[in-house]
């Protein structure tokens, strides 16, 4: 059954703890979706995670249209939702409506993302009010990482947590289905989900958010070296292909591989055919 925004719903209501990974290509789609996962957020930390730049500023709408239409042919079930990249709906209302609305039409999304609060109530409204479903994202949101002074944890101090609270419930009130909230302590994550009636999804914010998102390179492990505190490694993946490209290497240099059994056959006399060749 295709997970929609009634399931997101449904499952805060029931108690029923969402579970959404992030996702960027189509073979991935497949497995995630084949698990039985909620939701596949294309976030623009593909800018990092699949693109090598240091932050997400870099990504453009054209990278996660790209990336959205190919995770959204591997997903039958699960709810697809496409991240709107900096710069793609800070600029106007209208410039919102309309990249939101590509990213629905071009990349198959069923839903969109984008940071902030109070300040950009605005363009949910405007979005939700052209039929598509918006998740919004409070607490560390990484195309602010200039204006943080870097990736920090929020909402610490109690003035910080008010106006998280303030936020969360401003994107309730202007439409939003669902609010990511990043890297702030679980007590404030806690009162959060208290106070508003759409799920929160976290990451880096503790146990008691109706949901949780996790970057599929964390925790798979693939960079081995990269390890946030809020990141659990589910499966050392990383180790497991590194092993793999090594045997392949070894045994193509050894003639290990291919074998007889990798390699086809004809009914051909290949002497007669090289004394053929020689004429
Ligand atoms: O871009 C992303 O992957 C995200 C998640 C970390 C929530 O925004």
């Amino acid at each position: 059954m295709k997970n929609t925004v009634d399931t997101f719903r449904r499952q805060k209501e029931q108690g029923d703890i969402i579970t959404m990974l992030t996702c960027y290509d189509y073979s991935t789609a497949k497995l995630m979706d084949e698990s039985g996962v909620n939701s596949l957020l294309v976030g623009d930390s593909l800018g990092m995670v699949m693109l090598g730049y240091p932050d997400t500023l870099s990504v453009t709408m054209e990278d996660i249209i790209h990336h959205t239409r190919a995770v959204s042919r591997g997903a039958e079930n699960a709810l697809v939702i496409g991240d709107m990249p900096f710069m793609s709906y800070q600029v106007s209302v209208a410039q919102a409506v309309e990249n939101a609305g590509r990213l629905i039409k071009e990349g198959g999304a069923q839903a969109v993302k984008l940071e902030g609060g109070v300040t950009v109530t605005e363009q949910i409204r405007a979005i939700v009010r052209a039929s598509v479903p918006v998740v919004a994202h409070i607490g560390l949101t990484p195309q602010s990482v200039n204006a943080f002074g870097g990736f920090k944890v929020q909402g610490k101090s109690t003035e910080a947590a008010r106006s998280l609270i303030e936020d969360a419930l401003a994107i309730e009130e202007a439409g939003a289905f669902a609010v990511v909230l990043e890297a702030i302590p679980s007590s404030v994550a806690k009162l959060i989900t208290e106070a508003v009636s759409i799920p929160t999804i976290g990451i880096g914010a503790g146990r008691h958010c109706d949901g949780q998102v996790l970057v599929y390179q964390d925790m798979l492990n693939l960079f081995g070296n990269l390890k946030p505190k809020f990141v659990k490694i589910f499966g050392d993946a990383g180790a497991v292909m590194r092993d793999a490209f090594a045997s392949y290497i070894e045994e193509t240099k050894s003639g290990a591989f291919p074998a007889d059994a990798h390699s086809f056959t004809a009914d051909i006399d290949a002497d007669a055919l090289a004394a053929i060749m020689k004429d």
